[in-house]
């Protein structure tokens, strides 16, 4: 059997609300073929404006739409924050939570993290949990030590809370790969990757762990992760932006030589 795979579509802060629209509008149905077609799960995050709209267009497909951050606070006098609730009332499903851009440009620490975790949990939300350490870190060997700190919090929030969840999405992304063109070696992401399990196992017995990579995946790197037998999935930033570099990456991962308008002949 084909394995599935679960793509994370990071749009960031890249396009205005006009230009959103004009992308869904223009792919949007090649992107519900696509899914269908591939049976990979796809989920895709505009910013917060462009959520309820993206939410109509894809209601009656299965791609998913999630959030790029939430609040930790349920609700109140918070000026400029957008609540899990909110998030979930509009028809999110899923919300990526930790982003190291957060990280370090909005100061965000693992244990305000672990709160927002627990917030998008209470509305039957899906975390996409992220983590992942600096090149000066990866360089000095730090890696494994980094990434405890920044997901036991979380694991320890779940268990401490015995949230019902089934299942949590965390994605490793090394900071000095995003945006960059680096990639990790195979061996590398698979250590790591087992390590994050091994945590999860440890600590959340009672969940799955879906694990995905994020950093520079692209229709080149692609082929280099898909005989990782650890990695279940990809949170994607720039190459999400483009459609046929988005399509050739989701064509691939139903192991095939990219081609859009057919796929293969079984
Ligand atoms: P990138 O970004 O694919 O552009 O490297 C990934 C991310 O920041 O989630």
């Amino acid at each position: 059997m084909k394995k599935k795979y679960t793509i994370v579509a990071n749009w960031k802060m890249y396009w205005d609300f006009g230009q959103t629209i004009q992308f869904l509008k223009d792919n949007s149905e090649k992107l519900i073929t696509l899914g269908d077609k591939t049976g990979n799960t796809i989920i895709l995050c505009p910013s917060f404006l462009s959520l309820h709209p993206a939410i109509q267009i894809f209601q009656k497909s299965l791609i998913k739409i999630g959030a790029q951050d939430c609040s930790s606070y349920q609700k109140g006098a918070f000026t400029g924050q957008i609540s899990a609730q909110d998030i979930a009332s509009v028809g999110c499903s899923h919300c990526i939570i930790g982003h190291s851009e957060r990280r370090a440009l909005c100061g965000e620490n693992s244990e305000t993290i672990a709160k927002k975790c627990l917030a998008l949990l209470e509305h039957k939300l899906q975390p996409i949990i992220c983590a992942g350490e600096t090149s000066d870190e990866h360089k000095e060997g730090k890696t494994y030590e980094i990434l405890q700190a920044q997901i036991m919090p979380v694991l320890s929030a779940i268990r401490s809370r015995k949230s019902v969840v089934k299942t949590l999405m965390i994605a490793y992304e090394p900071i000095w790969s995003i945006g960059t063109g680096l990639v990790p070696d195979n061996d590398h992401i698979e250590s790591v990757l087992t390590h994050i399990k091994r945590l999860c196992d440890e600590i959340v017995p009672h969940v799955t762990a879906l694990l995905l990579y994020g950093g520079s995946v692209s229709s080149k790197t692609i082929v280099q992760f898909l005989s990782n037998p650890r990695i279940d999935g990809f949170l994607i930033g720039g190459s999400s932006l483009d459609f046929i570099e988005f399509s050739t990456i989701l064509l691939s991962c139903w192991h095939v030589i990219p081609q859009i308008d057919g796929g293969p002949k079984k």
